[in-house]
């Protein structure tokens, strides 16, 4: 966003939707400090009572206050989706921190405009984005052509031009783990950057991006809920989204690159040769370092019991 940002108060949705996205943190808060009981969706998909009171609690003020508007949420909402606009709401990004105690988690609110006519799976417009961070009390905004802001001050992607000088993020999926490759990218990105943050919540990896607090952010396979505010955000930073090639991005997408704009090209090109089977920097694998420690320090591959022991 330039230093010419519309003001805060001036905003269509942002002011209103922000005060629900903080009554919705604050309970988030509450839930955290107690400690919640957690169930399961999936075979590592977590979800807890916060999760949904918090869902709840959302969809019942937005409904207050932009009664016309529609809602799509993780937990289950499904209301108006016919109508010009639609929030993307994830009650909880970071489920799965947040019920570790790992204090990495938001709410996200993704406000989409929808053209007449478009069918109910059709994507529309996002046209405002709110992030909130409880435990911070790290609020991230954007409007779309208002440029973003971060607790009202504007905010802007970084300015560093290289890989090799980046700090990265990454995230993995709590489906299908198995099928994702995203390991290998973890891999090489590390190797080549100055690491790879995975901390647990991509929608506040977006805003991440977005704040300049990192360079870069990639997953597969993630839901709009997670990606439409984030998207906005890094839009209104000055920041790029693509596909791994460099492609148009869609809110469901099943590849999601969110740069500072500067190093885009760099890391597509990266996909590029990863897709393409090129083998890049080698590491070695844990029995060539396991067989390489027993020739240098003549160590066998079982632990030592005498250390076992005495660690006991
Ligand atoms: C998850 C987080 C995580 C990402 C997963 C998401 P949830 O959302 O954003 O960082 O890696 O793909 O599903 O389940 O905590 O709302
Ligand atoms: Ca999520
Ligand atoms: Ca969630």
């Amino acid at each position: 966003m330039s230093s010419k940002a519309v003001p805060y108060r001036s905003l269509k949705w942002v002011p209103q939707a922000a005060e629900i996205a903080r009554e919705g943190g604050a309970r988030l808060r509450e839930f955290f400090v107690k400690g919640v009981e957690t169930e399961y969706k999936g075979d590592v998909d977590l979800v807890t009572v916060a999760d949904r009171t918090v869902e709840k609690l959302i969809r019942t003020r937005l409904a207050e206050v932009f009664p016309d508007h529609g809602m799509y949420g993780e937990e289950g909402t499904r209301e108006r989706l016919n109508g010009e606009y639609r929030w993307y709401v994830d009650p909880l990004d970071g489920t799965t921190n947040f019920a570790h105690g790992f204090p990495q988690f938001c709410v996200s609110m993704g406000l989409e405009r929808r053209p007449a006519g478009l069918k109910e799976d059709g994507e529309g417009t996002i046209v405002a984005g709110v992030v909130y961070d409880p435990l911070r009390d790290e609020l991230f905004c954007a409007e779309r052509g208002a440029g973003a802001t971060l607790n009202g001050q504007p905010m802007q992607v970084s300015k560093i031009r290289e890989l090799a000088e980046s700090l990265v993020a990454t995230g993995f999926p709590s489906r299908k783990r198995h099928s994702s490759p995203n390991i290998h990218f973890y891999q090489e990105f590390t190797l080549r950057s100055h690491g790879v943050r995975r901390a647990g919540s991509a929608a506040l990896d977006l805003a991440y991006v977005a704040a300049g607090r990192i360079e870069a952010f990639w997953e597969f396979n993630l839901n709009p809920w997670d990606t439409a505010a984030g998207f906005l955000l890094v839009e209104e930073a000055g920041g790029r989204l693509s596909d791994f090639s460099g492609g148009p991005v869609e809110l469901a997408s099943h590849e999601v690159l969110a740069t500072n704009g500067l190093i885009h090209d760099e890391m597509v090109g990266l996909f590029k040769a990863m897709f393409a089977g090129e083998d890049l920097a080698p590491i070695p694998t844990p029995a060539e370092w396991a067989a390489e420690r027993v020739s240098r320090e003549g160590k066998s591959q079982a632990p030592d019991a005498s250390r076992i022991q005495s660690a006991g």
